[in-house]
């Protein structure tokens, strides 16, 4: 099934928002597959960010996200990088609405707690990027309760 790669920022680590994040992911139904707090060093911050290389905030950017641990994450499920992009809200937590992580939780885009990945391009790369050991391989008992299988089958 769909994997996305989520990242609590150093920002969102430092104001104890680490459960709150994964308590959102938890109840929508999606499946924890990979988790680990880890700080990063600038070359691979720059890596994970290279598309924004050209960009006049790319510098502030890698230092915030090395600033601190953050908490890296693989999830799980249907349709999990559209639907996690929408649960974690606009780039800039002005534009946010509210009951989205960043409408509820940030202000600044700079300091904006969470990043994910943008598409299931980008999500497959990400994941390779930060999980070169890949996901736990592990099922989630509450599938029937999450999914109508019978209609999942010919979906998948
Ligand atoms: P990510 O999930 O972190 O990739 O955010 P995004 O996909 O919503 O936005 P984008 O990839 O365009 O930008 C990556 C990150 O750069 C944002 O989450 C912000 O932390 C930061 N950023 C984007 N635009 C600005 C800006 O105008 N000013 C500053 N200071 N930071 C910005
Ligand atoms: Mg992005």
């Amino acid at each position: 099934m769909e994997q996305t790669f989520i990242m609590i920022k150093p920002d969102g680590v430092q104001r104890g928002l680490v459960g709150e994040i994964i308590s959102r992911f938890e109840k929508k139904g999606f499946t924890l597959k990979g988790l680990k707090l880890l700080t990063v060093e600038q070359s691979f911050a720059e890596k994970h960010y290279e598309d924004l290389a050209t960009k006049p905030f790319f510098s502030g950017l890698v230092e915030y996200i090395i600033s601190g641990p953050v908490v890296a994450m693989i999830w799980e499920g249907k349709g999990v990088v559209a639907t996690g992009r929408k649960i974690i809200g606009a780039t800039n937590p002005a534009a946010s609405e509210p009951g989205t992580i960043r409408g509820d939780l940030a202000i600044h885009v700079g300091r904006n707690v969470i990043h994910g990945s943008d598409s299931v391009e980008s999500a497959t790369k990400e994941i390779g990027l930060w999980f070169p050991e890949g996901p736990t391989n592990w099922q989630s008992s509450l599938h029937q309760w999450i999914y109508d299988l019978w209609l999942l089958c010919f979906v998948y």
